[in-house]
């Protein structure tokens, strides 16, 4: 796999740590040991999370296109629209998020809180709109590329989740390189690693990467979006384009693509009580606290597969925290007691 051929932009602070969570483990029963590697804590820029190991390989192309602004999309309480926003203040660019209303979910301050107030800080321009969920490519997104050159500007397009880029899956190809050098170091290897995905690039990447050393089906994706089919095809294309990029060498095959669909009920960005169980377990036994949109859902995810069997004992089994802990201000009266 060739990765170091990419210009890689610093966004982060490097290698992410990787932690053994000894209580959550004891706490789940299954034998199988529980580590996180914390994406969530990746970089000094507004909170970190997973779309700043991506930007990182896209703003070269960003700044070699001559764009003065980023234009991106998500939903009210986007983590990527935050990264965007943060990675444009820092490489001195303006930005342009357009905020879709992914979420059928009413919390009196939820465009006022956590990711949507620190992208307002950033000095991003935020814009609301009224359209639902879709991780594909968007008319409004189209719309506000054009805002930006009918005012002058010259735009540089991130979809959403900056996962339909061409650069897209690199930042996550990288991730397994940077396991398998902490694996040399910690004298032993994952036997799985369990990932939440949503617009397909975090997972994509990963695959790409674990291809590398014929392990890509030990990635195990929890889908979150509660629309898994589009999600599949979605991530497809992004490991096929990552893999040529690389010069992997190989196809991947479908069955190298493992996504569990159990878990993104009752939709996107709506935890149900078993996403709210496992928030506070792993928040009670490891005070690492995950969100009711992804890492929730992750981990809801990694919880009832090991309770049913699916990590043989002995099984050390790496879970990605990917970040998205800002979003819980906005479900404050769901967690209001707890
Ligand atoms: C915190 C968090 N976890 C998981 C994901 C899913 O990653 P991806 O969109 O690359 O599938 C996202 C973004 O969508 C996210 O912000």
């Amino acid at each position: 796999m060739k990765l170091s051929k990419f210009e890689r932009y610093p966004l982060t602070f490097g290698p992410t740590p990787i932690e053994f969570l000894p209580r959550l483990s004891d706490a789940i029963g299954a034998e199988v040991e529980f580590y996180a590697k914390r994406e969530d804590c990746n970089s000094g820029l507004a909170l970190g999370g997973n779309k700043l190991r991506k930007l990182e390989y896209i703003v070269p192309d960003a700044v070699a296109s001559g764009a003065d602004t980023l234009v991106s999309i998500g939903g009210v309480q986007s983590n990527h629209t935050r990264m965007v926003a943060a990675t444009a203040a820092k490489i001195g660019m303006k930005c342009v998020v357009i905020q879709e209303s992914w979420v059928p979910h009413d919390d009196a301050v939820y465009d006022r809180v956590g990711n949507i107030l620190m992208t307002r800080l950033m000095g991003a321009d935020s814009r609301l709109v009224d359209d639902g969920f879709d991780i594909g490519i968007r008319r409004s997104w189209e719309e506000a590329m054009q805002s930006v050159r009918d005012a002058g500007g010259v735009p540089y397009a991130i979809p959403a989740g900056a996962s339909v880029h061409k650069y897209g899956g690199l930042g996550y190809a990288n991730f397994a390189e940077e396991v398998r050098s902490q694996e040399a170091d910690l004298g032993f290897r994952f036997d799985y690693v369990v990932v939440c995905c949503v617009t397909g690039s975090t997972q994509g990447g990963m695959i790409v990467g674990f291809a590398a050393d014929n392990r890509a089906d030990r990635v195990i994706g929890i889908d979150a979006s509660g629309t898994p089919d589009q999600l599949r095809v979605q991530m497809r294309g992004i490991v096929d384009t990552t893999a040529k990029l690389v010069e992997l060498g190989r196809a991947v095959r479908e069955d190298e693509i493992v996504i569990k669909k159990d878990y993104a009920y009752p939709s996107y960005g709506v935890p149900s009580s078993e996403t709210n169980d496992a928030i506070r377990l792993a928040a009670r036994t490891e005070a690492m606290i995950t969100d009711p949109v992804y890492e929730g859902k992750s981990m809801q995810g990694m919880i009832d597969l090991a309770k049913k069997g699916f990590f043989p004992k002995g099984s050390k089994v790496l879970y990605a925290h990917l970040g998205g802990v800002p979003a819980i201000n906005g479900y404050s009266y769901t967690y209001r007691n707890g």
